[in-house]
């Protein structure tokens, strides 16, 4: 199945009191159209980064540094801005983290979807506010509350104005950076299954950002863990629930004993990721690893192909493979 999204050997910067701050080093992954992706790992393990890069829509001091980022066989990094305003919210839409704060609050919803929707030169204001009622029952806000303005409106309702708004010029993909997070479970059931849904009748590619393993299981079909800016493990949701094999997605999933349950995340991993000035010479989950042994003081492991589609970057499990 030829992807949607095609990312490949993509590593991105941030200049920092004159120092270059690897956040993301090396990623390869796909996107495929009517499937969603979850990209999970703890704060600061380079989630965001990577899906604005998506957009490029990095702030000034990120840096892609390489790699490519193939719509459609076309790599976005090679195009002129004007030229990325044909896929950026028309092809690749976001909705940011923590964007359902950000909300205008002296405007009323249906003006702020109408703006989204005017992200298309080609449409007038008349013909956005005609669209706007369209996306409002797409993600499920009730048409009388289209003059309201966001203080009177719930978290969830929060969210799904800005689900509204990144749907607004009809994308292929979207990219949902943890939008869940400070939302009550009941509500995040909610709106999980509201991106479920967009999925399936759309036809999205929907990447579901999260630090939340527990979220991933019911929704997504192929997940991405992330750690310290680098792939650590990547398959589809039964291998990575079935047969996790990186230590690191391991701890993840015992911190999630239970997914129906609310968790506070991570609370059994031990220690912190690896910072951006001080990274790990081998691999960067290394100082955490039970398992960890000399050449993962000394290495960097590549994430390699266990199985078909299972890909690994452990030193520990090429070990075994090879005995
Ligand atoms: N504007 C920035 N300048 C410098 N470092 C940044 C900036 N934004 C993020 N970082 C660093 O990049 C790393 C990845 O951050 P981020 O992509 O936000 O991670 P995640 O979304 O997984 O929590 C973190 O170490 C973070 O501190
Ligand atoms: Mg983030």
């Amino acid at each position: 199945m030829t992807p949607v999204l095609d990312i490949q050997h993509l590593s991105i910067d941030y200049q920092s009191n004159g120092r270059s701050l690897h956040a993301v080093d090396d990623i390869n992954f796909q996107v495929h159209k009517g499937h969603s992706l979850a990209l999970v790992g703890e704060s600061g393990c380079g989630k965001s980064t990577t899906m604005l890069s998506l957009l490029r829509l990095l702030p000034a001091e990120g840096r892609i540094i390489s790699g490519k980022i193939l719509y459609g066989g076309v790599d976005l990094l090679q195009l002129s801005e004007r030229e990325m305003r044909e896929y950026r919210w028309k092809r690749i839409a976001i909705v940011f983290q923590g964007a359902m704060n950000a909300l205008n609050p002296v405007q009323r919803i249906s003006d702020q979807i109408a703006e989204a929707i005017m992200r298309d030169p080609a449409i007038n204001r008349k013909q956005a506010l005609l669209q706007v009622h369209e996306l409002m029952e797409i993600v499920g806000i009730p048409p009388n509350r289209a003059q309201q303005y966001p203080h009177q409106f719930s978290g969830g309702m929060r969210q799904r104005v800005m689900i509204a708004m990144a749907l607004a010029c009809k994308p292929d993909v979207l990219i949902a950076d943890e939008p869940t997070t400070a939302l009550d479970v009941m509500i995040q059931a909610q709106i999980l299954s509201l991106l479920q849904k967009l999925q399936r009748d759309l036809g999205l590619a929907v990447v579901l950002v999260t630090h939340d393993l527990g979220v991933v299981a019911e929704v997504c079909d192929d997940v991405l863990v992330m750690y310290g800016g680098k792939v650590a493990e990547a398959g589809s949701v039964e291998t990575i629930f079935n047969n996790p094999l990186h230590p690191y997605t391991q701890r993840l999933l015992q911190a999630f004993p239970d997914i129906n349950r609310p968790m506070s995340a991570l609370a059994s991993i031990a220690g912190h990721p690896p910072s951006l000035d001080n990274l790990p010479t081998g691999c960067r989950f290394e100082p955490r690893c039970h398992l960890r042994s000399d050449i993962c003081k000394r290495q960097s492991p590549l994430a390699l192909e266990h199985d078909t589609g299972h890909y690994v970057a452990c030193h520990h499990v090429e070990i075994q493979i090879a005995n």
